[in-house]
């Protein structure tokens, strides 16, 4: 009776530890199985609809923006026969004659410089002394050859200069 047990023990464990074996190898198959392919589909589409958005909407809000009729400068801060520079907008405003206002890119055509003044009837840029007529942009000394854009204004009654 006690050679049975010990046999039938033996057994039993031979039989578990089989079962086990078995067991442990098929968990790790179908795990390895489902995890990359649930995940990667998941986390891929959402950053690609997103940054299309994102350029979808970036470029219909840069359009109004030069367009919204905010005031630049009031007109008397404009002398006659002269001009003022506005750095940040990228834009100089002169007034030739009395009432009478036009505005220019502010960047010059020679090398993109900020024009620094405007003095004795030009618009003058300090990096390569290019100047630039007061009254319609135009190249009065180079090295320059191309003549400042003109802008559309508006000047309104109560003397608000904006771009039209
Ligand atoms: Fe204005 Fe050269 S960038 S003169």
């Amino acid at each position: 009776m006690s050679d049975t047990t010990p046999t039938a023990r033996r057994m039993l464990l031979a039989t578990g530890a089989a079962a086990l074996a078995g067991g442990t190898l098929t968990a790790c198959g179908g795990k390895d199985e489902t995890k990359p392919g649930q995940s990667e589909p998941g986390s891929a589409s959402p950053p690609v609809a997103q940054s299309a958005r994102s350029a979808e909407a970036a470029a219909p809000s840069a359009a109004p923006s030069p367009g919204t009729g905010k005031a630049l400068l009031k007109s008397s801060a404009v002398p006659v026969g002269g001009g003022t520079v506005l750095k940040e907008e990228k834009l100089v405003v002169t007034q030739p004659t009395a009432g009478s206002f036009r505005c220019f890119t502010a960047v010059c055509t020679h090398q993109g410089c900020i024009v620094s003044k405007v003095e004795n009837g030009t618009i003058d840029c300090p990096c390569h002394g290019s100047k630039f007529a007061m009254t319609d942009g135009a190249v009065t000394h180079g090295p320059a050859t191309r003549p400042l854009a003109e802008k559309k204004i508006t000047v309104a009654a109560d003397g608000n200069i904006s771009l039209a």
